[in-house]
């Protein structure tokens, strides 16, 4: 599968459509960045074949959501170098794998992939993109990674009332909105995160997951919005001290004091959430045993 679009974060093309937002003309845009009318004219052309309505006289008439040029511009906060950007691709995270680096983001997914081996419903309309996290990062710290990015998550969401389920779903009134697949590459000692967010924007669920699961649909946002604001809020959180973020984490998470069931690879623990540790393992009351447990799924009885 080859990208629709693949562009490195300072390749000139970002500043010509920056400067065509602006209302520049072909001519000006051409003297101010030293390049030649028929380049400008190239990447008007590229940028129609993406979707762009662009007039003779190249003004913007209509943007595509998601739009890739404005996301492109975005992913500058993930701290990644390249941008890759996809109609349909199988999956954000395999290409993300492969290329160093790179935000991912498709339209729609053939083979969206979720967590524990589970298919990740991709249709148009919602949020599918995968990044390199700037840091590798030790396998065993990686929870933290995937705990920093359900903050991030929620906070993105914040306004449209999100919670976080633990470890790190993100629900609103009790349905969920995004998942996150974090997936490791390389060695154990310093490996390479590939993160995965999917939220459900403005498109259709299918009937089998309305009742667990729910879009910004009555919010009226676009796709680029929601990924920006995620690109900004994960360049303010990203560099905090682990304490900080598992405080503001905990602030945002609804399980504590709720009676769960946990399911750990075949076993299935009932009890009361205490508490979160300071590696954001759940403490559940099962009884009158305490048990810490670090993954699993959860659901609320
Ligand atoms: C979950 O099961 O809750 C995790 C879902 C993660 C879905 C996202 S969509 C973008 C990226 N590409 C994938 O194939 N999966 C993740």
């Amino acid at each position: 599968m080859s990208a629709d679009l693949a562009i490195s974060l300072n390749d000139k093309r970002l500043k010509i459509y920056e400067l065509l937002k602006k209302g520049y003309s072909g001519e000006k845009i051409a003297k101010t960045l030293g390049i030649s009318r028929s380049a400008v004219w190239k990447f008007v052309e590229k940028l129609r074949s993406l979707g762009y309505e662009i007039d003779r006289n190249y003004n913007i008439l209509s943007i595509p959501d998601p739009s890739p040029l404005d996301a492109a511009l975005c992913s500058k906060k993930l701290g990644v170098e390249r941008f890759l950007y996809f109609e349909e691709v199988d999956s954000t995270n395999n290409v993300a794998k492969k290329e160093e680096r790179s935000c991912v983001l498709a339209k729609r997914q053939s083979a969206g992939r979720g967590r524990l081996g589970r298919k990740w419903e991709s249709k148009e309309g919602g949020l599918y993109f995968s990044f390199e996290f700037p840091r590798k990062v030790p396998a065993v710290k990686a929870h933290r990674v995937t705990i920093l990015i359900g903050l991030v998550v929620a906070k993105t969401l914040e306004n449209f009332k999100a919670k976080i389920k633990w470890p790190n779903d993100v629900l609103i009134e009790g349905k969920k909105v995004s998942g996150i697949l974090c997936e490791l590459v390389g060695e154990e000692l310093s490996s390479r995160v590939i993160v995965g967010v999917g939220i459900n924007v403005k498109n259709e669920l299918p009937e089998e997951l309305k009742d667990k699961a729910t879009t910004l649909k009555t919010y009226n946002v676009s796709v680029t919005d929601v990924f920006c604001s995620f690109a900004n809020t994960f360049s303010e959180i990203v560099n905090l001290e682990w304490n900080r973020i598992l405080e503001e984490w905990k602030r945002m998470l609804d399980t504590i004091g709720k009676e769960v069931e946990v399911r750990v690879g075949g076993e299935i623990y009932r009890g009361v959430a205490l508490n979160v540790d300071d590696e954001g393992a759940l403490i559940l009351k099962c009884g009158d045993k305490i048990e810490r447990i670090f993954s699993g799924e959860c659901f609320y009885m």
